[in-house]
């Protein structure tokens, strides 16, 4: 959550920033700002979205070579002018932009209004900034100091830049717990809360770890850790193309990415399932296959649609691999004293790989000995790192809030992995394992076969869009793809939706059942065909008005349903892969026909680096 922006160099820091704000939009959007050095600190800021800042920034004198910017999903006061980043210290020296919760930030408060300080906004940055310069005036030491020192008493997550009136060449950063990167360019430096902005300026950057400090001049970044010991900065080659994180063509990046799946899901199994020779070439997975397979115990870690991908991987290792697997919302497993022992494994689901609950669920795992095993998308984030082992999802950037392509990647990594760890301890067999590698291998080109016409979904959307509540039913490895079916509708077109297992449907949410009421059934060819068919009947009988996910040529459900979505037929193993597409469309479809912006629902964000 929040995307910051610095740049130090000969160019003129304003365009530079607000462009890199522009890409990390999806990250927060409630406001943006950005503070300039030129002769005097200058700060501009608007509530609203960075094209508002742009336009009410319009003639203003924008000149300066070194700024940061920020665009923010408020925790601490609401959205607002006054609320919104840069804050500018009470001396009117300095200026900060922050990502992240300062948790005790109410105590240090109280302190500095003991002292006389007034604040201008409700932030806990604002405290911190305060602090910062309280420290330096007191000690009459430098900024990176006075923050050496401010850090040292703060609770809590943050990536801060800091600039200041009489330094127009400096940034300081810091980060704990909220992502930051830097961008080496020559005889200039890029700062970001992820590479997007920095890619088209150069590809070598800089991870900056937990508790670090980063002072940062056009010619020079150091790196020291909060004891004041210089580290040596590790230098990463970026491999990310500008053209995939721009909309070529579409109308939002999430259409873009819902089309992109045939492309990012064989991305993903390239190289890997390799179905010519019967081999799965995971290098994660194949250095540490004993403690895969002979885990006692898997347990998924995740949030939201990740954590949706989780639950199928539950039904597919314990099928695949006979492993006993909990899945565990990250949020949940953090704070009720859970059991982890040595020998268990956590397989960790992030997307962004940045997201605070998953991080600290797996902090707090790795010290009671769990085995963390990292399924991300984001090349160097935090959750990759902080894995002993891990395989990327390869989905490439993803923009849009809601997940689309990065969840059909996890969901084909979680089961090559269980088709490899399944067929070296033998519990499945070797025809089996064939058998599905083939299906596996078929998926990117009948998710194309879906999308080639997407005109019937559109439809169904638009007859459906007034609705105020629906329900996503679904049983077996479909149960989960309902579940995210409904999220996905919430997410992008505020309808109250929520996902059940179909037959637990009848122990309370059939209630709900009238003649105004979509029941979507996730309902394709699988071993529980029959008994779905069945619930789809108990619905009718209530008047619901039925609409099914179904394979091609099931006729039976067409005589059942008021409008069906097919998806050609597959294993039901690998069916989630193909019966998640239609209802990622359908969200789309209701979004953009309630006239939302699906880009960027209100009140997300993309990236959750809170608790
Ligand atoms: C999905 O559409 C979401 N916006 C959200 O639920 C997301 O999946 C969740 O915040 C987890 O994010 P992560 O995968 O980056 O960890
Ligand atoms: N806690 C800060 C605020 O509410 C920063 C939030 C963010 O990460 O955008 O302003």
């Amino acid at each position: 959550m929040c995307g910051i922006v610095g740049y130090t160099g000969p160019r003129q820091a304003y365009p530079v920033v607000v462009k890199g704000l522009k890409r990390l939009e999806y990250r927060g959007y409630d406001s943006a700002g950005v503070a300039l050095v030129n002769g005097d600190l200058k700060v501009f800021k608007k509530k609203g979205k960075v094209a508002d800042l742009e336009e009410n920034n319009v003639g203003k004198d924008l000149n300066g070579h070194i700024g940061i910017g920020h665009t923010r999903w408020a925790t601490h006061g609401e959205p607002s002018d006054r609320n919104a980043h840069p804050h500018q210290s009470q001396s009117g020296e300095l200026a900060m932009i922050h990502n992240g919760i300062i948790e005790n930030y109410a105590q240090i408060k109280q302190e500095l209004l003991s002292k006389g300080y007034t604040f201008k906004s409700d932030t806990d940055t604002e405290v911190l900034l305060n602090f910062i310069d309280d420290i330096k005036k007191n000690n009459n030491c430098s900024v990176e100091e006075a923050l050496r020192i401010a850090l040292k008493r703060v609770v809590g997550a943050y990536c801060i830049l800091l600039i200041s009136k009489d330094d127009p060449e400096t940034i300081i950063a810091a980060r704990k717990g909220s992502p930051l990167v830097i961008g080496i360019g020559k005889g200039e430096h890029f700062l970001a809360s992820d590479a997007s902005p920095i890619i088209e300026y150069t590809k070598e950057v800089v991870y900056v770890n937990d508790y670090e400090i980063a002072i940062v001049r056009p010619d020079e970044l150091i790196l020291k850790n909060l004891g004041n010991e210089k580290q040596t900065p590790y230098i990463t080659k970026l491999d990310m193309e500008l053209a995939k994180i721009e909309k070529g063509g579409y109308e939002h990046f999430m259409l873009k990415e819902i089309h992109e799946q045939p492309e990012t899901i064989h991305d993903c199994l390239r190289g890997r399932l390799q179905v010519e020779t019967g081999e799965i070439k995971m290098g994660g997975i194949q250095n540490h296959i004993d403690a895969l397979v002979n885990a006692d115990r898997i347990l998924m870690v995740a949030c939201g649609t990740s954590w949706h991908a989780g639950l199928i991987a539950e039904y597919v290792f314990e099928e695949l691999c006979r492993i006993p697997v909990e899945v565990e919302y990250a949020s949940e497993f953090r704070y009720r004293n859970p059991v982890v022992k040595k020998g268990d494994v956590i397989i960790a689901i992030s997307q962004s790989g940045e997201t605070a609950d998953t991080l600290v669920a797996l902090e707090k795992a790795k010290e009671q000995g769990a085995f963390i095993f990292g399924v991300v998308n984001v090349v160097g984030s935090s959750i990759a790192r902080i894995s002993h082992a891990g395989a990327y999802t390869h989905a490439g950037p993803e923009i849009g809030v809601a997940s689309t392509k990065a969840f059909t990647g996890q969901l084909a990594v979680l089961m090559m992995m269980a088709l490899k760890i399944g067929y070296a301890k033998g519990t499945i067999s070797k025809e089996r394992y064939l058998h599905l590698m083939n299906e596996l291998d078929a998926v990117p080109d009948k998710v194309k076969q879906i999308l080639a016409d997407t005109s019937n979904i559109e439809r169904i959307a638009n007859k459906y869009k007034d609705a105020t509540d629906a329900l996503f039913l679904g049983r077996g490895y479909n149960f989960p793809v309902a579940l995210e079916g409904a999220l996905k509708l919430k997410e992008i077109s505020y309808i109250h939706a929520e996902g059940y297992p179909a037959a637990e449907m009848k122990h309370g949410p059939i209630a709900l059942v009238d003649e105004n009421l979509p029941v979507v059934f996730v309902a394709t060819k699988d071993s529980y065909y029959e008994k779905i068919i069945s619930n789809v009947q108990e619905i009718k009988a209530r008047k619901g008005r039925v609409v099914a996910v179904a394979s091609e040529g099931d006729n039976v459900i067409t005589t059942m349903s008021e409008d069906v979505m097919f998806v050609p037929e597959c294993d039901e193993v690998i069916a989630p892969l193909l019966s998640t597409i239609p209802l990622q469309l359908l969200s789309y479809y209701v979004g953009v026909a309630k006239g939302y912006n699906v880009d960027m629902p209100r009140n997300l964000a993309k990236s959750v680096t809170v608790e």
